[in-house]
């Protein structure tokens, strides 16, 4: 049982593998926080302090550690849930009307009753217990059980409460080609605010926090939340003036009403977290494992070839086939076609909406590319970009009231298009159909879902932020249904769709547009602390790179790649023989080692070394790889030493090195570690290493 009971007392006791979690309710029937950390077994141990006001100027409400603090009476610190009622009361005030667990194979669920004293306005708070995993779930629903429309205008899913002041907060910040780009910040006294308002990205911030005290990799303590959201949220972490952190997530209240109507319900994301006394490995470990386990679909991602940038818009037919016959040739096992196939589709001015195939393009129609692809064995898939139209398309001018505007204003463009109302019934009709046609029609077995601006002019609708992305979530899993098989891909201009909202309803992010193999290191570094390895998508493509006009060598570009799901961008035509021979090589190395990289522990290696190197080990069963890069080889001979982790320290290890193969035992892999030193600049290695019988 993860879930224990003081019925005394009042107090519940959430006990994971190594951590605990308990609350309790007081005699005023207000929820209160006890305690978030290293495992306590007992229940019993737990008490309900007794609050006294330090002065008149500091309300009780101050210092009560609240589970869920609701706007109203004398509260000033961030709140969970502001709601305005018919007759224009804006405070809610609660009492505790029980609790329910509920017991399933996968978790232990608790669920804590609410109720206004007044308006008959449920607030059900929810902790699932994942157990095995360290993890748990947070989340609320409301419930409008009145005869009157009751407006929430905010609802983050929870509060955490953290007892210590001065702790760093970590998240990642960035852009279009620059996501994923983590930072770490001292909390001291006020707030951090992370948040999106622009409905469609998480290039800027994630919807996660991680505080933690002073933690390396290995160790210190690490608490943690991820919201499951792909829009508008926001993060809140304030330091108090009574010795506590507090942290929050949810939906943004910026620019949001939701307007609860009579006999409605409405669950806010849920937050999954935990708490780890050894460091951030473990903290991510455990997100791996839930996600591989519970999230992600079965099975090994495909190796891709995908022709953006090696054709961009300029795609046909006949092209296509012969890139797709290169591709096989190379290795890879699913071809996908991206933008530019559909409608009027030349630059990015027009075709958006238009999802009729390019008959200039594919004069024979889609399927001669399809069944040369299937012919060749391979899967194929196809670029979309549901949520768009662009003003030149059919479907604007059939259809100019679909997109989010105001009448008496222009309609802003961003990438030449507007974002179609997905709140809208007959829109989200239209989605669906519009795929539904193409996974019926065609052999597809890959969708590419691109968002490629954010949303503006949203009209009256406060809650279309929110609504959009659930009709999106709906749109999937509704296709899902019919068509089983499809993989999913959750791009937006890159990693504008990073998050645990949309992933298992989605299968792969496209992680960056930003492909330079040098740059992906930082990108995937900071992505790996949250998300598992097995979405990842890294691909090889050209150098220069469009982006940052590096020259990487290939082999360099492939390891980095092959850190996550290899994909492979190129514009494989101008391969030259050399080119096509390590191509072939490094993608069949990728699909001997692909089950420990898109299903084994990941761990960021310590590089002890005055050079900069990027160490990573990934491990599974018996098996394992290190991954080790030098950028820049900047302080003369300098090797580092590869201290790995994991191993069993009395087994011995066989470590197949580019200079032959090493014996050692996982104590002295472990303790003393590897010599290991590359030369110049862009100089990579792998490892595989295998734990003797
Ligand atoms: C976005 C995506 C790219 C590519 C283009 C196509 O930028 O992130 O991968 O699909 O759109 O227009």
């Amino acid at each position: 049982m993860s879930i224990a009971m003081n019925q005394k007392k009042d107090i519940f006791l959430l006990n994971t593998r190594s951590s605990s979690y308990a609350f309790g309710i007081d005699d005023q029937g207000l929820v209160r926080h006890l305690y978030w950390g290293e495992k306590i077994e007992s229940v019993e141990d737990f008490e309900m302090p007794v609050l006294t006001e330090v002065s008149t100027n500091d309300p009780v409400f101050e210092i009560t550690r609240e589970e869920f603090p609701v706007y109203g009476s004398l509260r000033y610190k961030e709140h969970c849930l502001k709601a305005a009622f018919a007759d224009g009361i804006r405070e809610v005030v609660y009492q505790y009307c029980g609790y329910e667990v509920i017991q399933t194979e996968m978790y232990e669920e608790l669920i804590i009753q609410l109720k206004d004293t007044c308006y008959d306005f449920a607030i059900n708070l929810h902790y699932k217990v994942y157990a095995d995993y360290d993890l748990m779930e947070r989340s609320v629903t409301v419930e409008n059980r009145t005869s009157e429309v009751i407006q929430i205008e905010k609802l983050h899913s929870g509060q955490f409460h953290i007892p210590y002041e001065g702790l760093n907060f970590s998240n990642v910040h960035g852009h279009w080609g620059a996501e994923q780009q983590r930072f770490v910040q001292k909390v001291s006294y006020g707030k951090i605010v992370i948040e999106n308002r622009r409905g469609i990205s998480t290039h800027n911030h994630n919807p996660y926090f991680i505080l933690d005290k002073d933690a390396t990799q290995t160790s210190g303590d690490v608490y943690f939340g991820a919201l499951k959201m792909s829009g508008n949220f926001s993060g809140v972490i304030e330091q108090t003036q009574y010795g506590e952190t507090l942290a929050q997530i949810g939906l943004n209240s910026h620019d949001f009403m939701l307007e609860l109507k009579p006999g409605e319900t409405f669950e806010a994301p849920g937050i999954l977290c935990g708490y780890s006394g050894s460091g951030f490995e473990t903290m991510s470990q455990n997100l791996h494992h839930f996600a591989l386990k519970h999230i992600l679909r079965e099975g090994f991602r495909p190796v891709l070839y995908n022709s953006w940038e090696a054709t961009e818009f300029k795609v046909n037919s006949q092209e296509q086939i012969k890139l797709a016959k290169k591709a096989k040739e190379i290795g890879a096992e699913l071809f996908v076609l991206d933008d530019g196939w559909f409608g009027e589709r030349h630059g990015i001015d027009n075709g958006l909406g238009d999802w009729y195939v390019n008959e200039s393009k594919f004069p024979n129609g889609l399927d001669e590319l399809i069944s040369e692809v299937k012919a060749l064995d391979m899967m194929f898939g196809i670029w979309v970009e549901p949520e768009m139209v662009n003003p030149k398309a059919q479907l604007y001018q059939e259809h100019p009231d679909w997109i989010y505007h105001f009448e008496t204003r222009t309609s802003d463009t961003s990438r030449g298009q507007y974002v179609l109302n997905l709140t809208k019934k007959e829109v989200q009709n239209f989605v669906y159909k519009m795929l539904d046609d193409l996974l019926t029609e065609h052999d597809i077995d890959y969708i590419k879902w691109d968002a490629n601006r954010p949303i503006s002019q949203t009209c009256l609708q406060k809650d279309i932020w929110y609504y959009h992305i659930k009709a999106i979530y709906d749109i999937v899993t509704e296709l899902k249904k019919k068509h089983p098989n499809v993989l999913f891909e959750a791009c937006a201009s890159g990693g504008g769709r990073t998050d645990y909202g949309i992933l298992g309803i989605f299968d792969d992010f496209w992680t960056s547009d930003n492909t330079d193999a040098y740059d992906r290191l930082y990108i995937q570094d900071a992505y790996s602390y949250i998300y598992p390895i097995k979405a990842m998508r890294a691909w090889v493509t050209d150098c220069p790179n469009f982006l940052s006009g590096r020259v990487i060598p290939m082999k360099f570009r492939y390891h980095s790649a092959m850190m996550g799901t290899l994909g492979i961008g190129c514009n494989i035509l101008k391969f030259t023989e050399e080119d096509v021979a390590i191509s072939k090589e490094m993608v069949r190395q990728y699909k001997e080692i692909r089950p420990i990289v898109q299903e084994g522990d990941f761990y960021r290696l310590e590089n002890s070394s005055a050079n900069q190197y990027f160490l990573y080990e990934y491990l599974k069963d018996d098996q394992g790889l290190i991954f080790a890069f030098l950028p820049q080889s900047k302080v003369g001979h300098r090797g580092t030493r590869v201290r790995m982790r994991g191993l069993e320290a009395d087994a011995m290890y066989t470590l197949l090195t580019e200079n032959g193969e090493i014996r050692k035992s996982g104590r002295y892999l472990m303790n003393h570690g590897l010599d290991l030193r590359l030369a110049g600049d862009y100089a990579s290695t792998l490892i595989q290493f295998t734990r003797e019988k």
